[in-house]
């Protein structure tokens, strides 16, 4: 029997474990009441409302629903803008609403919600602040429980100032925060020259949560063809380590940092690692699209194992046990252990 098919067992070993398993497993993120802190991250699995019941039957926490795209509302609003269909701003909602692609993620919130007893994160994928944001009142009004805004963005103007990336992350928030009173997650690209000081600062404008980090489109070049082509499209065991690093840096150095990593999470014990950097949930997707929901339990089981045989009886209890509050873990994420590492073999 395999390590995690172990896990599995003791998982569901009776009604009395089951019970304890869902009180030490339970977190907290972006304000949010979770059972464990395994999210099945947003990806094509979560755009629909029958998968996303399985994945939820599987034991996922909570579920981030694929992203709507910024271009995609900006889009309809201005079809609506030329065919005039809109007076008042009510009747603008109404009629955007009964149009395409929008409507249907209304419909999806509204089934996912229905058929899942977990919190439900709606998310757009989003580059500028615009006229995009009132969607957001739509989403709520859906029923979604939060509001994840996926800032996927490189900056390529060789004239931009400094700072003014970050400052558009700003913007993004400032503008949807006016338009819901939903717990706003921010999801990060790992481009940024100093998250710290961003992360901090999102709070401040009323950022619930941040997550580290967002997965990026990944470019390959075909040397016989000479042309490009799409790189890996899941993520890889050696992706998680530069979250682990920020979340380490970020949970202590940024006050009431609340943080999920995201990015090359393959198992249980991946999870453990994201708790102890700082971290109080994770979202996860290439693990599910690899080994199928049953993974999520699995993985689940791995958890809980480690943390009996650790005697942790919470995730609370752990949870930035190896942030960079500690000198000497500090370390292990700055620029130390860089000398230790590398130095020795030039
Ligand atoms: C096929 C695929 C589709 C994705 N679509 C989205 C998306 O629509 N919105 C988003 O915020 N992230 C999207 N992501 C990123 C994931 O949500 C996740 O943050 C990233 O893949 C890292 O987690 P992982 O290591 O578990 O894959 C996608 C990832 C994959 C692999």
């Amino acid at each position: 029997m395999s390590d995690s098919s172990k896990a599995v067992c003791y998982y569901h070993k009776n009604e009395n474990s089951i019970i304890t398993t869902m009180e030490m497993l339970k977190t907290s993120f972006a304000g949010l009441v979770l059972k464990n802190p395994l999210i099945v991250s947003s990806c094509g699995l979560t755009n629909n409302a029958d998968n996303n019941a399985r994945l939820a039957q599987a034991g996922a926490a909570a579920i981030v629903l694929k992203s709507v795209f910024e271009e995609q509302i900006v889009r309809e609003s201005q079809h609506l803008a030329q065919t005039g269909a809109h007076t008042e701003e009510a009747d603008y909602m109404q009629a955007y609403l009964q149009a395409g692609v929008l409507n249907e993620y209304i419909t999806l919130i509204k089934q996912s919600k229905q058929r899942c007893d977990i919190p439900i994160i709606a998310s757009i994928n989003c580059n500028t602040p615009g006229n995009w944001e009132y969607f957001a009142r739509a989403i709520e009004e859906a029923g979604a429980d939060a509001l994840e805004l996926n800032v996927m963005s490189i900056s390529t103007d060789i004239e931009a100032p400094y700072g003014a990336f970050e400052q558009r992350h700003i913007d993004i928030l400032k503008a949807a925060r006016k338009e819901t009173r939903l717990p706003l997650i921010i999801k990060l690209g790992n481009n940024l020259s100093c998250p710290v000081r961003l992360i901090n600062e999102l709070y401040a404008n009323g950022a619930a949560a941040v997550v580290l980090f967002n997965r990026f489109y990944h470019p390959d070049i075909d040397i016989d063809k000479m042309e490009y082509t799409a790189g890996h499209i899941f993520s890889e065991p050696a992706d998680l380590s530069n979250a682990l690093r920020w979340t380490g840096i970020a949970s202590a150095t940024v006050k009431n940092a609340n943080i999920a990593v995201s990015g090359g999470i393959q198992n249980g014990k991946d999870i453990v690692k994201a708790i102890l950097a700082g971290a109080t949930a994770v979202e996860v997707c290439s693990a599910i699209y690899r080994h199928g929901d049953e993974w999520i339990t699995t993985a689940l089981g791995e958890i809980e194992n480690w943390m009996h045989q650790n005697n942790f009886g919470s995730i609370a209890s752990f949870a930035g046990k190896l942030n960079a509050k500690a000198p000497a873990h500090a370390d292990n994420l700055e620029r130390t252990q860089f000398l230790k590492y590398f130095g020795s073999h030039l």
